[in-house]
């Protein structure tokens, strides 16, 4: 047992920065940091994207120099999101499969100009869909297992370029498993799952739709598919159901909502747990540093301490770089 005051005296410790950092129980290296960036066609191509201050789609030349830049700050993963065109989405969503579609381009391109960087592939049919949901639209119902079947042919598209990582983000059941057979089946025993293992049905995602421009599309919501904001417990259910499939890391989304979550999980399972600071997140801080209100730099090195707080191993942020530059360099 701790002694009383005057023995004890929490403040002792809290004196200098040199005890401070003596003591401290987290910290944040570039490592932890997984940076979503948004790909789109064309060449020299970097706009800034409204509902995100501070992101850009850009094409892949760019996104290889920035890329360069964020590995050579010690961020070792980037995670891809295409910008797919209007005229390429469909209700079938063929294009999530075309081994030639923008997102496996940009993973050769990447793997071949950073070879030792880890790429990370997002898979979901939503920038696909001309119904701007994650599944098949049929009669106003999400189809399960159909949206499986074209789960893992893209899966092994995005295999086949070269991802290091597939993170399906799309909340079908069986998902994982029927992804992890056909990776064995075509020999990507090596290529890893980050399973989308406990994603809540959000109001944070609203910046990204409009990024990757799912957004004006979607009709109704996603509430049928990801998980309902009152829950906890399942979310353990729903990471153990996934490792038993064959995920290597599991995540949870939204992050600074769902702290209690990352916690639950990672004190739960022996696979690493992620967490993802989704668009919403990104960009409250965002505005309210634009309004004066809010101290940027400081704010975001403690939201992203607060997931290593919470257990998690890694972390998906459109902060990464900007962290990386400015926040961890003067810890
Ligand atoms: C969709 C997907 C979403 C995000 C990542 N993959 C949005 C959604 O489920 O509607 C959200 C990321 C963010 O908000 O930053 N498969």
């Amino acid at each position: 047992m701790p002694s009383n005051f005057p023995m004890a005296r929490a403040r002792r410790l809290r004196r200098t920065a040199a005890l401070r950092d003596l003591v401290r129980e987290n910290s944040l290296v570039p490592a932890d940091l997984i940076w979503p960036i948004f790909i789109c066609e064309g060449r020299g191509i970097s706009e800034g994207v409204s509902s995100m201050p501070g992101v850009a789609r850009m094409s892949v030349d760019r996104a290889i120099e920035a890329l360069r830049h964020a590995f050579d700050l010690g961020i070792t993963t980037a995670a891809l999101f295409p910008y797919v065109e209007r005229e390429k989405k469909s209700s079938n969503c063929e294009e999530a499969w075309n081994p030639d579609n923008l997102v496996n381009r940009a993973t050769r391109q990447i793997k071949s100009a950073l070879p030792d960087m880890a790429v990370l592939v997002d898979v979901a049919l939503d920038p696909y869909n001309a119904d701007g949901h994650d599944g098949l639209l049929r009669n106003g119902e999400i189809l399960n297992d159909e949206t499986v079947e074209c789960l893992v042919k893209e899966a092994i598209s995005h295999a086949e370029a070269g991802a290091d990582i597939l993170g399906p983000s799309d909340m079908m059941d069986g998902r994982i498993g029927a992804i992890r057979k056909s990776l064995e089946n075509h020999k990507f025993q090596n290529t890893a799952i980050m399973s989308y293992s406990a994603k809540y049905a959000s109001a944070f995602y609203g910046p990204f739709r409009n990024a990757v421009g799912s957004g004006e599309l979607l009709r109704g919501d996603k509430k049928s598919y990801q998980m309902d904001p009152g829950n906890s417990i399942e979310a353990l259910r729903m990471v153990q159901r996934d490792i038993a499939e064959g995920a290597d890391i599991v995540m949870v989304k939204p992050g600074m909502p769902y702290l209690d979550i990352c916690r639950l999980v990672a004190s739960s399972v022996s696979v690493p747990t992620f967490a993802y600071q989704v668009s919403g997140e990104y960009s409250m801080l965002q505005a309210s540093s634009l309004n004066g209100w809010i101290e940027l730099d400081a704010a975001v090195a403690e939201s992203l301490l607060s997931f290593k707080r919470a257990g998690c191993r890694g972390i998906l942020t459109y902060f990464a770089v900007y962290a990386a530059e400015k926040i961890l360099k003067n810890n």
